[in-house]
């Protein structure tokens, strides 16, 4: 293309200078100013004088002198630097036009003044920075446009091509454009990966055809940019996790972890679980974000001992990787065993056979293994023991007879203990009533009982009061009270005392009497309300206490109201009898017991107090001095016999003393016959009770002596019976009574029994005689044959049962009173 245009511009300068007679120079751009052009004079074959005066000026077209004419050489030179690329920006052939006109000659020659291209200027890029951004998964071969680089300069000395460096992935392709200019494009030679580099740095160069050419440079920097390329990855593909089941909730197990190589939310990872039941989703939770796998809730070994889960794990593009997690849970001995009863009793009666079924109960411990193995065993020392039925099964059997009494109620504790360590155990608590059986009689407190009551008690007078116990129970032990059968002096116990049921109170039912009445003998007996009912018995003795209510009774002298209507006896006391002498006794008897019945007298008047004194305890009344001359013929003595009871009571004797040497000599001292008869009814009515055995051996032989012989030379006495009266305030315990306490044993006592019928039916007594008649025997108190109300049978004297009168006379003093009659 050069060539022939150069060619065309060489034939149209010729033909313009053939016509014009042109002038043609060319000058390089960016000349300095004053540079040569072209030799105007010698082209226009002018001389150089007259070229001076002639006037020649270079005329310029436009405002800017390009160009100048050196007046002395004739020479076109540079007025000015000139660009070229200023001058004529797209134009290919650039050239200045001027007029040189001669004035002299008034010729005009035109000049045509080529400027032309040097390569003063380096391609150069809008911007040198360059920021390209291609995905990583651009396919190779992809084209992308790059910046293309401007040079003013023309021809070889514009821009001429471009080059790239920096990276293999890269390599640089130029398309000529539709006028034929160069675009430099960036193809992908090779495929991207931004995990392996993220950026690529490239450097563009754009070259010119000038000598030396000039280089522009620019640089680019590729951001790959990521794609999903890369899915997640767990670290292991199956995860296995051992637990204790006793994890608390909550707790992390383990932590699953996956990892992306992407960035982004293309490496975001997050959990799921996949492929999980309810029951595990329950169970387990998987934190989405940091892959920890918790406990929701107790585990529980007995209900699952492993389980599995799937996790996934997803990135934002939706790759996933996908892991196995096997959690196994491990036994931990977290279960008590557990008793139930299945059935029970809740009493047993205690006579109940030993081996006797009381409960069934059933053990089981959920755990497994040793942890799940169960012994059982019952607490404390009970009467019972455990029998393994079978299986898990147990009895609670009695091991022995029970007995309420000793104990009434078990808790019977049953234990049972798994073999974990440390063990767990339960226990479950037997409530065991034991039923009464009526196994015991009633017991009585004391194993006699034994209680004083004073005689002249109140009627229902409470005596004693006997318990019994019974250790049953309820009605077993309701314990009743009951008196024996039994009579005490002909009638029926019941009569004279009662027991109350319930309280065991013995109850006096009438007034006592120690005289009649010194003990009462009985048996109470108690019974409990079981069925049969079982009973004891005791032993009660009520013993009667005497009280003084029985004053002394004289016997003799014979008190004045027996006298009545008869004459007073009398002692006849010897003139001649010396101190000492004994004018009588006084006699009395005390029904009463103890000191009740010791009897003391004393004096109390006489006519002649100096002449008798009584012996305090004998009741002697004797002579105190020698009777004198002086005394009168008629003494009279009253003494007072007392007891010794709190109050002491007490009774008189009068005695009368006639003081004379014979009966006879007394006689007329006695008033008249009456008297004589009273005194002797008086001595005969006499009834003596109570009659002291005579102990002494040697006075009972004399005084045996004595008798006899008066026996033989004498008639037996007369004596009188005795009236009702005597007889019934003696009643017949009297002579046991004077027997045991009354009577001093050195006398003797002549003693008749009559019948009181009137009979002349009498027996003597001798001093000594062994046989002690029957009436006398029988006077015991016990006997309680002779009571006082007891009317005698007629003609059944001599018997047991015929009421006796006895006389008892002072044998040394009778003597002489009956040898008066
Ligand atoms: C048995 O247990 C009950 C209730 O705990 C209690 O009231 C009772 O006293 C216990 N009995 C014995 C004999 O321990
Ligand atoms: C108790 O009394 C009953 C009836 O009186 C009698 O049969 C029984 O033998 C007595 N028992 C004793 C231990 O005295």
């Amino acid at each position: 293309m050069q060539r022939p245009r150069a060619l065309l511009w060489v034939m149209l300068l010729a033909a313009w200078e053939a016509a014009w007679g042109q002038l043609r120079y060319s000058v390089p751009e960016e000349m300095p100013k004053g540079s040569f052009v072209g030799d105007v004079a010698k082209d226009l074959r002018l001389q150089l004088p007259e070229l001076s005066h002639r006037g020649m000026r270079i005329l310029n077209k436009g405002r800017t002198q390009y160009f100048a004419l050196d007046g002395k050489t004739g020479h076109l030179v540079t007025a000015e630097r000139i660009d070229r690329e200023q001058l004529c920006r797209l134009v290919e052939k650039c050239a200045l036009r001027c007029e040189l006109i001669v004035e002299g000659e008034m010729q005009v020659y035109r000049i045509e003044v080529e400027i032309t291209d040097i390569n003063d200027n380096t391609p150069s890029f809008k911007e040198i920075e360059l920021e390209e951004r291609i995905s990583e998964m651009t396919a190779p071969g992809s084209r992308f446009p790059l910046p293309d680089a401007h040079d003013p300069d023309s021809g070889r000395n514009s821009l001429q091509s471009y080059e790239l460096s920096g990276d293999e992935h890269f390599s640089l392709a130029v398309q000529t454009g539709p006028g034929g200019d160069q675009r430099p494009e960036l193809v992908l030679a090779k495929a991207l990966d931004r995990e392996e580099a993220a950026f690529h740095e490239l450097v563009l160069r754009a070259m010119d055809g000038g000598d030396p050419a000039r280089t522009g440079t620019a640089r680019i920097r590729v951001t790959v940019l990521d794609a999903n390329d890369n899915a997640p990855v767990f670290s292991q593909a199956e995860y296995t996790v051992r637990v204790p089941e006793d994890v608390s909730v909550g707790s992390t197990l383990l932590i699953v972890t996956a990892t992306d190589a992407d960035e982004g939310v293309n490496g975001h990872v997050e959990y799921s679980l996949k492929k999980v039941s309810d029951r595990t989703s329950n169970i387990f939770h998987l934190d989405s974000e940091s892959g920890e796998i918790s406990v929701f809730r107790i585990l529980d070994y007995e209900e699952g001992d492993s389980y599995e889960l799937e996790v996934q794990a997803r990135d934002g593009g939706g790759l996933f990787d996908a892991a196995k997690v096997t959690i196994i849970v491990t036994d931990v001995n977290d279960n008590a065993p557990e008793i139930s009863m299945r059935s029970a009793l809740s009493e047993i009666s205690e006579d109940a056979p030993s081996g006797t079924v009381v409960a069934l109960l059933h053990v089981e411990d959920h755990d497994s293994g040793p942890n799940g193995e169960v012994r059982c065993s019952l607490d404390g020392d009970v009467p019972f023991r455990l029998e393994n039925s079978h299986g898990s099964y147990y009895r609670v059997v009695t091991a022995r007879e029970l007995d309420r009494e000793q104990v009434s109620e078990y808790n019977v504790t049953v234990r049972a203990a798994d073999g974990g360590s440390p063990a767990l155990q339960s226990s479950a608590v037997l409530a065991l009533r034991v039923l009464d059986v009526n196994d015991n009689a009633p017991v009585f407190a004391e194993e006699r009982y034994s209680a004083r009551l004073a005689e002249n008690n109140a009627a229902g007078a409470l005596v004693l009061t006997v318990r019994a116990t019974d250790a049953d129970w309820g009605q077993n032990a309701r314990v009743r009270y009951r008196l024996s059968e039994g009579r005490v002096r002909g009638a029926p116990l019941s009569s004279y005392v009662s027991v109350q049921a319930e309280t065991g109170a013995l109850y006096a039912l009438r007034s006592l009497d120690y005289e009649q009445v010194r003990e009462l003998r009985l048996w109470v007996r108690a019974e409990d309300g079981g069925a049969p009912a079982l009973s004891s018995n005791v032993s009660v003795l009520l013993l009667v206490v005497d009280e003084n209510d029985n004053a002394p009774q004289v016997l003799y002298p014979p008190p004045a109201a027996l006298r009545a209507g008869s004459a007073a006896a009398f002692e006849v006391v010897p003139r001649s009898a010396e101190a000492g002498y004994l004018v009588a006794k006084v006699v009395a008897v005390d029904a009463d017991a103890g000191r009740n019945a010791w009897l003391s007298y004393e004096l109390v008047q006489a006519s002649e107090p100096a002449l008798f004194r009584v012996g305090l305890h004998s009741g002697e009344v004797r002579t105190a001095r020698a009777v004198s001359e002086r005394d009168a013929a008629k003494q009279r003595v009253v003494a007072v016999v007392k007891d010794h009871g709190q109050p002491a009571l007490s009774a008189t004797a009068t005695l009368h003393v006639v003081l004379a040497e014979s009966l006879q000599e007394a006689l007329p001292e006695l008033s008249d016959r009456d008297a004589v008869s009273e005194l002797m009814s008086d001595v005969n009515l006499i009834l003596v009770v109570s009659l002291s055995i005579v102990s002494l051996l040697f006075v009972s032989t004399v005084i045996f002596v004595f008798f006899f012989k008066f026996r033989q030379s004498r008639k037996p006495p007369i004596f009188i019976t005795s009236d009702k009266e005597l007889y019934s305030t003696l009643g017949s315990k009297a002579p046991y009574n004077y027997c045991s306490s009354t009577l001093p044993l050195p006398y003797s006592y002549e003693v008749c029994l009559a019948s009181e019928s009137g009979q002349k039916d009498f027996t003597f007594l001798r001093p000594g005689a062994a046989a002690v008649p029957a009436g006398l025997q029988s006077a015991d108190p016990g006997s309680g044959t002779h009571t006082g109300q007891d009317p005698p049978s007629p003609g059944s004297s001599g018997k047991a049962s015929s009421p006796l009168a006895v006389v008892v006379s002072h044998s040394s003093l009778s003597k002489r009173s009956f040898q008066a009659l």
